[in-house]
């Protein structure tokens, strides 16, 4: 780790249409097939879609080191995208994310979290099961591009935070 990552301080905040070059940069690194520019303006525009962003502070310099949205359901809580800047990987910050995905979702009454993952993510799916998620179907050939499987991943979370 390099010291100027050492020096970052982090922050998260809303999601801005003005952020979206620096994520859209960070989604080309992160994914064979990036979402569009336009796919984050509707979902900043979605009334059930929360978008966050952690901003790190370095040398008086913003720049985005990760973001994640999701949709808040009824009762459930769907994980839509979540990715982190190659820069500030196994730092912790997907995981916070995530904590933070859970707490959201539980003030407005959403114990039940999904998402879906390319089987061959395995550091994403890692990710999920250190954060209660299991394994609880399969959507053949879901990725048009690889025609690979996706996981449908589950997790039930009570009031005080602890998976069941
Ligand atoms: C997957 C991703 C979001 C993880 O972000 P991150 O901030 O580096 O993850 P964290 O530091 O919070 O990791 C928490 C734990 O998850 C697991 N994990 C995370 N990335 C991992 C990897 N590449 N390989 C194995 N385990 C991993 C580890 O258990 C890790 O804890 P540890 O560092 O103490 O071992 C990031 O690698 C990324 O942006 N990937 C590309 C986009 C993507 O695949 N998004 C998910 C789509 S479903």
């Amino acid at each position: 780790m390099s010291s100027e990552k050492a020096a970052a301080l982090f922050v998260v905040d809303l999601m801005q249409p003005g952020d979206l070059p620096e994520i859209l940069a960070i989604e080309a690194s992160s994914f064979r097939t990036p979402w569009t520019g336009g796919m984050f303006q509707d979902e900043l525009q979605a009334p059930h879609a929360r978008c966050l962003v952690v901003r790190a502070q370095q040398a008086e310099k913003a720049r985005i080191a990760a973001y994640i949205i999701f949709w808040l359901v009824a009762d459930e809580v769907h994980l839509h995208n979540i990715a982190v800047c190659v820069d500030f990987r196994r730092q912790g910050l997907a995981r916070n994310l995530m904590k933070l995905m859970r707490d959201i979702a539980l003030a407005a009454g959403a114990g039940r979290q999904t998402l879906e993952v390319r089987e061959s993510n395995t550091g994403a799916i890692t990710l999920y099961h250190r954060c209660g998620f299991v394994v609880k179907g399969k959507r053949p050939r879901y990725y048009d591009d690889t025609r690979e499987d996706a996981l449908v991943m589950w997790a039930e979370v009570r009031q005080n935070g602890h998976h069941e």
